[in-house]
């Protein structure tokens, strides 16, 4: 299902389970973040239990980026990564899916159908600083 306000906290409580902090180190801010204009994210809960989300950003025709994915460790191989990824994306609309992968999720992702490449994060700081 969508992500709705309601979820926040569940959110939140996995990404600090996995040790992600940048969400959960500002509730509102991850608000802002979860519900952002482009972007989808989609989660699998059991009533207010949050299992897992998902979310994908896309200019809704041929591009699309998963920046988050998580599913709770009590509940993984149970299908729900690949649900919640396939999910998001077709709501958020897009061709094709890019994403930089954490070494423990790569043999996940070579699941799908997909192609390789190196991938970098950029940051605006001057280099060396
Ligand atoms: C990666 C993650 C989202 C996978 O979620 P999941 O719900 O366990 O995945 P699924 O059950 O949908 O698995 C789909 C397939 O991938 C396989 N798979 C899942 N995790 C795997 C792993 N770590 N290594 C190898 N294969 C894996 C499953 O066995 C399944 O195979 P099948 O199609 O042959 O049955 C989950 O492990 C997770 O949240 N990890 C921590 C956060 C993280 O790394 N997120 C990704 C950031 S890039």
């Amino acid at each position: 299902m969508d992500f709705q306000a309601a979820h926040l906290d569940g959110v939140l409580e996995l990404c600090s389970a996995e040790g992600w902090q940048s969400l959960p180190s500002d509730p509102q801010r991850a608000l802002r973040v979860l519900t952002c204009r482009g972007g989808r994210t989609v989660v699998a809960a059991d009533r207010t239990l949050v299992l897992g989300f998902c979310q994908v950003l896309s200019d809704g025709e041929f591009q699309a980026y998963c920046s988050l994915l998580l599913v709770g460790a009590n509940f993984r191989r149970q299908g729900l990564g690949r649900t919640l990824l396939l999910t998001a994306l077709e709501r958020a609309g897009g061709e094709r899916l890019d994403l930089l992968a954490e070494a423990t999720a790569v043999d996940f992702y070579r699941r799908f159908s997909h192609r390789e490449w190196a991938g970098f994060r950029i940051y605006p700081d001057p280099v060396g600083e």
